[in-house]
């Protein structure tokens, strides 16, 4: 968790800069290539016509008959997606019993299924009324830069090399083996924008591409064939000349398509490199200046030329340093810039007006909903804003982060985007994200996730819509796209099928629903309530998420069409209710049936609108309630240190065990937000550098105060231990897996032999055999399968100890499964694995790439699961991350809250 925390960090704003100099060796003849090249240096004609030629799709794209990026038939068959309901992108457009016809990498046609127009020839998918869509376009990717697993070697995404990198680009940095690819597209999403990170205020240029596998004849050459349409500035290998201009790629003379490049203001460069907030202005307005300088000595050099009539024998004035930053004041790059906070926006609007070029993209933007008339204050127009749905509060620079964003700026005529900041979040859900958005009152969400992203990206003549001429980028899924679990059956990109359709069509065949998604909840008084709440936000005097309901008052819920209830024996039942009343009075449910018989006059009534009433919730989680903002050391309670040798833990100078009832902070921002989404309980262990962290604490998100009754439900609930990578980090001490692995057996084996002594001690040394009595349960972490493999193997030492596995991302590998069940080991995972580290490279991906889940398997096998977070905003999510992973798992929606509840 720490460790991806620092990813974030890096990773949370950076910018793209584009292109080099050109260096093409020589001018081309006719016909053009596909990607004409900027005219090398001593053709100073071509070079100064070029200055002025905007950026953009070639003149006669739209009459293409073929894509420039069509695969060869034998990986890209001429397909047709029968009796679909197509959401075009236009609109809001729906076609019901639509055909979509794929050919040369291209949508060829879209025709009524009713005319039944023959489809010999042409490998066919009968949709069954099921819906197509757009591909997904994500425009913040680190895919290929920070690629998976993630290894030192690997991590390409930020440079230290200077706080203003513009000549640096993503491309060059772009793994074509990042596992990331396949992933990634077999959630739909087709298209991201791969941006470096956010270490630099300028981090470079950055490339869209196009996602999935790569074909047999694309991987030969390498990964940049990913990249869509590449610009002027970009010297690529010698290309085939094609005949003609059928794929409409013919440019005129100079003419370039968009270039990118990332920016990025705030926490994140300033840490790195040691700076205010007014020195990261002094850096990007000195850069804006010096390239604002060489512009207008290309423009007088150029007008020189001109007026002497013929070519000048002086040198073109360039830099390559400079050039993207020149090309950004020409208005030629799509500019998109990391800024989360009030601050970082103004100066930032202040540059584009000081320097006179657009924006096309906010980024994180956590406090954009906040300042929207400031935003309609950038140069050359109102950029869009890109956000996560419910990932905030990390940092100083997310604590304003509202889920109702997106609802908020879409009110002022903002265009929003969700995006993932892959492998920030991943990328094959940010689907999932707008869902969310959507749920919390966003318009439109599925157009701002594809021609919408499109249209910011400089991409919608050919991304975004299922229209003629369009790239052959659809996505067929296995329910409406927005509804929770959404899971594409097939994933087109260029006309290659990307999913084995034995796996996806094994998808269970959903109902088919006539909207994109489930209704948006009712959450007007709230949205109204943060819209109107600003500057309290930021003051932590309010806050940006639901408020729970007052726990004083009698309440009575009207119209509830199902309650969920535990039962004795921790069992979550289920009772349709089907539209009748619940009365909640002195906190415990009174009566729930058809109609309450005795009226409570003074209880507030809440009209569910046939919603649902579960249990309070319980999960375990990493760091939440023990700092209010997990990135500032000021607002937590510190590391509890590792500790390296036997006598550290339990010998004369042992230092206590860390006990999180000790340091929970009530009130905190992200325990609201988790008492919001549902949780009544959390079970939190204390911070550490490793090893072993101390004790964990059960206790209420919803209390503001320790001496609230029942704010803590119990103050020691499990010994918590962690086996990981001690030796990476010079905070911790050097000290192997093995190590840990053997220091664990010896301690249990202590606390074994003073049970048969009798012996009693130190808190330490009596922890220990508690722990192998069964008393205190023992919660490790780990992921490798090996790992787990010699955690099971040291519960059969000690038959009553009750062992539970954390993390686990591999344990579904092997004979593991039956081996947990055997040594009743339970296991907290969280509810989708994801191959983010090398020790979780054998996670089992879920559908469509596999049939089964982690969870489906070790539920099979017997073993006890519940779920967990690795993150502390990841509570947000957690119920909808539950009840996907139960579902895809072939569970109940009763065994879906026990997850998240008694299990
Ligand atoms: C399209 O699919 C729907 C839903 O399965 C079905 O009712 C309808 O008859 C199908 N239409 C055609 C033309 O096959
Ligand atoms: C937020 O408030 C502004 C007025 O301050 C209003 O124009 C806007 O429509 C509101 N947005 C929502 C989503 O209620
Ligand atoms: C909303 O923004 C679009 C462009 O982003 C603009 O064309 C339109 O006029 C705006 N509408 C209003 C009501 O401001
Ligand atoms: C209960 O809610 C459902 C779903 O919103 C609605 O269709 C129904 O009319 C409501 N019933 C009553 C009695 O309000
Ligand atoms: C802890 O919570 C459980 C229910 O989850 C409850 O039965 C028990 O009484 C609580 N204990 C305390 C001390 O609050």
């Amino acid at each position: 968790m720490a460790r991806l925390l620092a990813c974030l960090l890096l990773l949370a704003g950076a910018g793209v800069y584009w292109q080099l100099l050109p260096v093409w060796p020589s001018p081309r003849p006719e016909p053009p290539a596909p990607h004409p090249p900027a005219p090398p240096a001593h053709d100073v004609a071509a070079r100064c016509a070029a200055l002025h030629m905007p950026s953009g799709p070639p003149q006669h794209f739209a009459q293409r008959r073929r894509s420039d990026r069509a695969k060869p038939a034998d990986e890209a068959p001429r397909l047709v997606v029968r009796n679909a309901t197509v959401f075009t992108g236009h609109n809001e457009e729906v076609r019901h019993g639509a055909d979509v016809w794929l050919e040369h990498g291209l949508i060829a046609d879209v025709t009524e299924s009713s005319a039944r127009r023959s489809s010999d020839g042409w490998d066919v998918i009968e949709a069954h009324g099921r819906w197509l869509t757009p591909g997904i376009v994500d425009i913040h990717v680190h895919a290929g830069v920070y690629s998976l697993p993630s290894l030192a070697a690997t991590m390409d995404h930020n440079s230290a090399a200077s706080t203003l990198t513009p000549s640096l680009r993503s491309l060059d940095g772009l793994n074509p083996h990042d596992v990331s690819f396949e992933r990634i597209a077999s959630g739909g999403t087709t298209t991201g924008l791969v941006l470096p990170g956010s270490a630099n205020n300028v981090g470079g240029q950055a490339f869209p591409i196009k996602l999935g596998k790569q074909t047999r004849s694309d991987a030969r050459l390498g990964g940049w064939k990913r990249v869509i349409d590449p610009p002027a500035s970009l010297a690529l290998p010698h290309e085939e000349q094609r005949k003609g201009n059928d794929d409409g790629m013919q440019r005129a003379a100079g003419q370039s398509a968009f270039r990118y490049m990332k920016m990025a203001c705030g926490e994140n460069a300033r840490r790195r490199y040691d700076m205010t907030r007014m020195d990261e202005a002094r850096a990007f307005r000195g850069l804006f200046e010096r390239a604002r300088t060489l512009k207008n000595q290309q423009d007088a050099f150029c007008a020189r030329v001109k007026s002497k009539g013929s070519p000048s024998d002086e040198v073109f004035p360039d830099d390559i340093e400079l050039e993207a930053v020149v090309d950004v004041l020409r208005g030629k790059v799509k500019v998109n810039t990391h800024c989360y906070t009030t601050i970082d926006l103004e100066a930032y609007v202040r540059h584009t007006n000081e320097f006179k070029f657009p924006l096309a993209a906010f980024h994180h933007a956590h406090e954009a909903y906040l300042v929207p008339d400031l935003l309609k204050r950038t140069y050359g127009g109102t950029p869009a804003v890109a956000l996560f749905s419910l990932n905030g509060n990390y940092k100083v620079e997310a604590i304003a982060g509202s889920p109702f964003a997106p609802a908020i700026l879409a009110s002022h005529n903002i265009t929003v985007h969700l995006k993932s900041d892959h492998p920030v979040t991943d990328s094959r859900r940010v689907l999932n994200q707008a869902a969310q958005a959507a749920h919390y009152g966003f318009p439109n969400a599925l157009t701002s996730m594809t021609s919408g992203a499109a249209r910011t990206l400089g991409l919608d003549h050919r991304l975004g819509y299922v229209l003629p001429k369009y790239d052959a980028d659809v996505v067929l899924w296995d329910r409406a796209p927005l509804s929770l679990g959404a899971t594409p059956v097939q994933v087109v990109i260029d006309g290659v099928p990307q999913l084995d359709r034995s796996l996806a069509e094994a998808a269970v065949a959903h109902q088919v629903s006539h909207m994109p998604g489930p209704p948006a909840a009712d959450l007007a008084a709230e949205l109204e309530r943060v819209n109107e709440s600003g500057p309290d936000i930021i003051a932590l005097q309010a806050s940006a998420t639901p408020l729970p309901i007052d726990r004083a008052s009698d309440v009575t819920f009207t119209n509830v069409s199902v309650v969920f209830a535990r039962t004795s024996g921790g069992k979550i039942e289920r009772t349709a209710l089907r539209g009748g009343e619940v009365q909640v009075v002195d906190g415990k449910i009174a009566c729930a049936g058809k109609a309450c018989a005795s009226s409570l006059s003074k209880s507030r009534k809440i009209d569910l609108r046939g919603g649902t009433i579960i249990p309070g919730l319980t999960t375990v989680s990493g760091d939440l309630g023990l700092a209010d903002i997990t990135s500032e050391p000021d607002t937590s309670d510190g590391f509890a240190s590792a500790r390296s040798s036997f006598a550290a833990l339990v010998g004369d100078d042992a230092r206590p065990l860390a006990r999180a009832a000790d340091v929970i902070q009530w009130g905190g921002n992200d325990a609201l937000r988790t008492h919001a989404a549902g949780f009544t309980s959390v079970v939190s262990a204390p911070r550490s550098q490793g090893f072993v962290s101390g004790l964990s604490t059960r206790w209420a998100p919803g209390a503001l105060d320790a001496w609230e009754h029942s704010a803590i439900n119990a103050s020691v609930v499990a010994l918590h231990a962690e086996i990981s990578h001690l030796q990476t980090s010079q905070a911790r001490s050097a000290l192997s897996e093995a190590e840990q692995i053997g220091l664990l057996r010896a301690l249990l084996r202590s606390g074994s032999d003073r049970i048969h002594a009798h012996a009693s001690g130190s808190d330490n040394a009596d922890v220990w055999q508690r722990v192998v009595r069964g008393d205190l349960p023992l919660v490790v972490a780990a992921s490798r399968a090996e790992r787990l493999s010699a955690l099971v193997k040291l519960a059969h030492e000690h038959p009553h100890m009750r062992l539970v596995l954390a993390g686990a991302h591999e344990a579904a590998h092997g004979g593991l499964p039956e081996a947990l069940a055997r040594a009743n080991v339970g296991v907290l995972l969280r509810p989708q694995t994801w191959n983010v580290e090398y020790d979780a490279r054998r996670d089992l991906p879920g559908p469509p790439l596999s049939r089964d889940t982690t969870l489906s398997v070790l539920r099979k096998a017997g073993v006890k699961v519940g779920f967990q977070l690795e993150e502390a905003w990841q509570a947000t999510s957690l119920l909808w991350d539950a009840a996907w992973a139960a579902e895809q798992a072939g569970l109940k929606q009763a065994e879906a809250i026990e997850l998240v509840s008694t299990k």
